[in-house]
């Protein structure tokens, strides 16, 4: 029976949680600092730095306070050590070292990406291993098949943007704010489909990578070539949006197939997209398959995710008492499991 505190910082959101090994979930909060960087038209590293150093310890007490905890009833701080964005991560890792150093009590260091993909058994129903993850958010695209803690094989991923980058771009294309993936499938809902037609990158390439590069192109070209009246923003951004949907859907099928598995995941800011959802919810009906949707406040970056992963990685007794600390901005998922 263990109490773990949780620290996010790896990007833009400061997320802080507290998981307790038999309660579940007891608190979990978030600052976003979307709106700051907004103006910057993307996220400003050393400005993302600072904010968590603001945030990191008032939410700390927020979550005690919710929780009715006191410092000296946490056993463990899990905090994410890569990847991300370096000064980020070191004000979490920080934070996180220090904090336990002063209360005698171990660390957990967590791959950001492994709290995105147990995330979804925070949820209810949650999957059971083994099963297909798509992870699409603003920083990685990938398509991996979870058998386990520590047994993640990498199926395939993009080989240049990830699909909220292409998402993000086109809406920028189009004026939108940043980031602008929600906005763009707002403004998809009025667009005709079929107007214009982009092209689909590796749709048939044979394997499980992606390519969005491509695609903002194809969309600046449309982009200077139409007027910009509201009907031809609408249906540019509906092209967009089918284009990335389609990509992510098929070749989540492909996955499907190939392992032979019959649960897929969907982990990462890109699946509160209405759009992939409609589809691979008429895709799972088609082809007799489960598709799980973590709850939106855990898809996207957040604390639980980290203090969750924390305490199933202590059952395999990761905690560690060195306070010296230091992060992972590039840091390779499959170099750390222990799949094959
Ligand atoms: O997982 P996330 O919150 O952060 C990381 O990148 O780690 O994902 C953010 C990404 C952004 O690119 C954002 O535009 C995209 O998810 N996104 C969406 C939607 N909501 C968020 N993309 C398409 N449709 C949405 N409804
Ligand atoms: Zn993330």
């Amino acid at each position: 029976m263990k109490l773990i505190l949780g620290i996010e910082s790896s990007c833009d959101e400061t997320g802080i949680a507290l998981y307790h090994t038999e309660r579940g979930l007891l608190a979990h909060t978030l600052h976003s600092q979307i709106a700051m960087h907004n103006e910057y038209g993307g996220v400003v590293p050393e400005l993302a730095s600072r904010d968590h150093v603001r945030y990191a310890l008032p939410l700390v007490r927020e979550v005690m306070k919710q929780a009715s905890c006191t410092l000296g009833d946490i056993d463990t701080i899990a905090f994410t050590q890569g990847p991300g964005l370096s000064g980020a991560l070191l004000v979490g890792a920080s934070v996180a070292c220090s904090l336990a150093y002063a209360l005698n009590i171990p660390t957990i260091a967590v791959h950001h990406l492994e709290g995105h993909l147990l995330s979804p058994l925070l949820s209810d129903p949650a999957p059971e291993f083994p099963f297909v993850a798509l992870l699409v958010s603003g920083g990685h695209t990938q398509l991996m098949r979870v058998d386990g803690v520590g047994l993640y094989t990498l199926l395939g991923e993009t080989l240049d943007d990830a699909a909220g980058e292409a998402f993000d771009k086109s809406a920028k294309l189009l004026g939108l704010d940043y980031p602008g993936g929600a906005l763009l499938s707002k403004l998809a809902q009025h667009g005709s489909p079929g107007r214009f037609k982009l092209p689909r990158p590796m749709l048939h390439s044979g394997d499980l990578d992606f390519s969005f590069s491509g695609l903002k192109t194809a969309i600046l070209l449309v982009v200077q070539k139409n007027a910009q009246d509201e009907q031809t923003r609408a249906d540019i951004a509906r092209a967009a949006q089918d284009a990335i949907v389609e990509v992510l859907v098929k070749k989540s099928l492909s996955a499907l197939k190939l392992t032979g598995l019959k649960q897929l995941v969907i982990a990462g800011g890109v699946g509160a997209n209405q759009a992939l959802r409609a589809q691979l919810n008429q895709a799972a009906q088609q082809h007799s398959f489960k598709v799980f949707y973590p709850d939106l406040e855990f898809c996207t970056d957040n604390g639980a995710m980290i203090a969750f992963a924390g305490a199933l990685r202590m059952q395999q007794h990761e905690a560690q008492r060195d306070y010296r600390f230091n992060v992972k901005p590039r840091w390779d998922l499959q170099q750390f499991s222990q799949a094959d």
